[in-house]
Parts: C-alpha cells; sequence; structure tokens
C-alpha cells in the first residue's frame, strides 16, 4: 500500500523546461492516492500555464502572496500548515539560492519558512549551474538544515549540453518522498561503505589503480542515506560529485582504507564493500621519481594488499556484511566461494566481462546470493538498481538482527 494515500503535498514549481515533468508528476501523486495543491513562482507560468496544474490536481493553483481570497489575506501560513511535505519540483538554481539565504520574496519562499512539514528539492538546470561553486555552496546549507535534495540525473539536457542537471523522473521523485512518509528502511541505522579504486604509489608521479568509476558505491550511498541511515562512504579517487548528506572520507591506497575501515565499522549496522581495491600495491615506493634513462625494463615486486571487508568480518562485533565480486566467468560459483572464504551475510555479483555493463558505466545487472539462494537483478541504472538491492539488504538485516535478539 502506498504511504501517500491522503497524504497532503504542496508542490513548488519553479521556472525551467522540466516544469513540464511536475505535470505528470501531480498525476502519479494522485495517482498514489496523494492530495495535491500547486503553489508557481512568477516565472514557472512563462513555462506551463497554472490551467495545467489546477486541472491535474483539481485544486485552485497559488501564485500570489498577497492573496485576498485566502482567509485572512495569509494564504502562505494556510498552505504551510496544511502540507505534509512539501516537494519543489523543479527547483531552479534561483530557488536554491533563495532558500539558502531564507528569502521571502515571494509566496513559495515563504511557505518554506513558515511549514515545519519536510522539505523535498528535486534541483533541475544546466550542468554548469548545477556544478558552480554557488550552487554546490547553497545546496551545501540546504542539506545541512534536514531539507532533502533528491537527483539531478545524468544525461543530455535540453540546451544541449550533457551532464549532471536533469530533474529525476517523475516515478523517482515519488519513490523519494513514499520513503519521506515511512522515515526510511534504515532509519537509525549506520552504514559504512567502500567504493571506487585504490591508488598505489610507484613513485611521486606513478601509481597502479583500475577501471573502477566508484558509480555504483556512490548509488548505494545515496540509496541508504534516502533510507534515513547515518551514511559513510570511503571513497578512492573519483571524478563523481560529492553526496549531501553522506559523510565522505577520501583514501587513496588500499591500507589507508583498511585503517579508515576498521575505525569506522565499530558500532556499524551495515558494512558493504564495493570498492575495487587494488590486489597488488609496490613493496617499495621510490621517494623520487624511477628516471627511465638506461633503464630498458623496470622491475617492480608487488605484495597483496590486505583485504578491507575480509578484515572488518573478522572484527568481534562485526556488522552485517555485504560484498562485490566482480568476475568473467562462472559468477555464481566464484561468488559463492567469496561469501564463505572472506565470511560474509551477503554477496552482490556482477559479470565484468560484459561492457554494457559494470566498470564506468551508468547501467548494471547483478545477482544478489547469500546461504540461502540467489535473486537476479535484470539490467538497470545503477541508481534504481541502488535502491532496489539497498531494501533488499534493509529486510534481510532486520531479519538478521531479529534472529540475534
Ligand atoms: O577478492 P575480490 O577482490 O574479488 O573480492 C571483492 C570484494 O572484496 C569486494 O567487496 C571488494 O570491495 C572487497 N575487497 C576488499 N579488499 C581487497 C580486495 C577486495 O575489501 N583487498
Amino acid at each position: 500500500m502506498s504511504g501517500l494515500i491522503e497524504k497532503k503535498i504542496l508542490l513548488g514549481v519553479t521556472a525551467g523546461i522540466a516544469a513540464y515533468k511536475a505535470a505528470e508528476l501531480v498525476r502519479q501523486l494522485r495517482q498514489r492516492g496523494a492530495c495535491v495543491k500547486v503553489v508557481m513562482t512568477e516565472s514557472a507560468q512563462a513555462f506551463v500555464s497554472p490551467l495545467t496544474f489546477q486541472a491535474l490536481s483539481g485544486q485552485p493553483v497559488h501564485t500570489q502572496l498577497l492573496d485576498p481570497a485566502a482567509e485572512a489575506g495569509m494564504g502562505h501560513i494556510e498552505l504551510a500548515k496544511w502540507a505534509d511535505i512539501l516537494l519543489v519540483a523543479p527547483a531552479s538554481a534561483n530557488f536554491l539560492a533563495r532558500l539558502a539565504t531564507g528569502q521571502a520574496n515571494d509566496l513559495l519562499t515563504t511557505v518554506c519558512l513558515a511549514t515545519h512539514a519536510p522539505i523535498v528539492v528535486a534541483p533541475a538546470m544546466n550542468q554548469a549551474m548545477w556544478s558552480n561553486p554557488a550552487t554546490r555552496h547553497n545546496c551545501q546549507i540546504i542539506a545541512s538544515r534536514g531539507i532533502r535534495i533528491i537527483g539531478p540525473a545524468n544525461g543530455s539536457q535540453a540546451c544541449g549540453d550533457v551532464g549532471l542537471g536533469r530533474m529525476l523522473e517523475a516515478q523517482e521523485i515519488t519513490e523519494a518522498l513514499e520513503q519521506v512518509t515511512t522515515g526510511g528502511l534504515l532509519m537509525g541505522k549506520t552504514v559504512v561503505i567502500t567504493a571506487g579504486p585504490t591508488r598505489e604509489p610507484i613513485d611521486p608521479v606513478r601509481y597502479i589503480t583500475n577501471h573502477s568509476s566508484g558509480k555504483m558505491g556512490y548509488a548505494l550511498a545515496a540509496a541508504a542515506r534516502e533510507e534515513g541511515a547515518n551514511t559513510i562512504l570511503i571513497s578512492g579517487p573519483t571524478s563523481l560529485e560529492p553526496l549531501f548528506g553522506v559523510r565522505t572520507i577520501r583514501v587513496e591506497t588500499a591500507r589507508q582504507m583498511l585503517d579508515q575501515a576498521l575505525v569506522l565499522s565499530g558500532g556499524a549496522d551495515l558494512f558493504i564493500g564495493c570498492a575495487a581495491v587494488a590486489d597488488y600495491a609496490p613493496e617499495q615506493v621510490a621517494l623520487q621519481k624511477i628516471k627511465k634513462d638506461g633503464n630498458e625494463a623496470l622491475n617492480l615486486r608487488l605484495v597483496k594488499n590486505p583485504d578491507v571487508v575480509a578484515a572488518v568480518a573478522r572484527l568481534p562485533e562485526r556488522p552485517f556484511m555485504v560484498g562485490f565480486a566482480a568476475e568473467t566467468e562462472n559468477v555464481l560459483q566464484h561468488a559463492r566461494e567469496k561469501l564463505h572464504r572472506k565470511n560474509l551475510d551477503l554477496v552482490i555479483a556482477n559479470d565484468v566481462a560484459d561492457s554494457a555493463i559494470g566498470f564506468n558505466s551508468d547501467r548494471n545487472a547483478v545477482w544478489l546470493l547469500d546461504a540461502a539462494g540467489e535473486i537476479a537483478y535484470p539490467e538497470q541504472d545503477k541508481r534504481q538498481l541502488a535502491r532496489r538491492l539497498m531494501q533488499e539488504i534493509a529486510a534481510r538485516l532486520e531479519r538478521h538482527n531479529s534472529r540475534k535478539l
């Protein structure tokens, strides 16, 4: 049953081409049983007419701060009190800036200040505007006040650019609101996730690494945070945007990752080893750049790195342990062997021989396996897959904890 049944959702629509997607969003929210009222900023009305939202929501659309039709002329207070959730989709760069500085210069920003309801924003803007330090800073301020930022997604934009800035699809936004109403499956839990590659230095300018992009681990961290977990991400070097609301610790080498993992896992409920930790590191790191002159061949002696996930699994008070298995053949057999050898509770396995999925791709297909059996997850977007996996992992963690009682 949908958690949105009879929930009162106040949808703020700000200026952006993604405003047309907000129309579909109203439809989906109502299909799930929510009652929706819409507030539009003045510029948003240049993109979609208030009449569209009036027809779809079955309610008058609010556009003015000073609304003579509202009881006692205080429409903003009435709307602020009415809402169970305040959702702003699309949220423009200008709106985020006004929200961050606590402005109250139109109906929507005033309602945001006046409401006690949880606020969720789904940004949509050009990729350069999204990555601008001013917008990044505004988002940090907003997130630190408990406002949830969902998205944006990566992809092609209306302006012709490609990058981060597209508003999430209506279904993804609806799912995020469902989580707000349930409080999340991992509420009160601490989750530690490793992500990305590690980088093992040879000398001050060279290193050994691998193709991991970190996308799957970051998507899992975002999903854990969406489920209400106190989320800690131990990240190797990646080019990914930092995640709001996720404590991120950056490391370079496997040894640094191990040190952080051992410290941060004390008291954690769940550990997910998603990093592609380099298996070997140079035994000696040259203090000066190794010169190639006169050296036709170079011998590097590599020594085995510590196994981070296996070391955490050996802790006396270990969290629920999830590992990954990236394989090129006999995927399930190798993954099951890893489950036992590393003393894990669950393994997520994928076939990295298939270049359409896995490393660096935005898509993945996996199996989730444990002592009881396996579940196949067909190829899908990594963010969606991460949400599905996190729901399954949370359910198993719950069962595991209730057996311990
Ligand atoms: O042994 P293999 O690298 O195939 O195992 C993959 C799993 O083990 C992943 O969960 C990975 O994060 C973890 N791992 C680790 N430390 C290593 C090697 C792998 O945590 N040194």
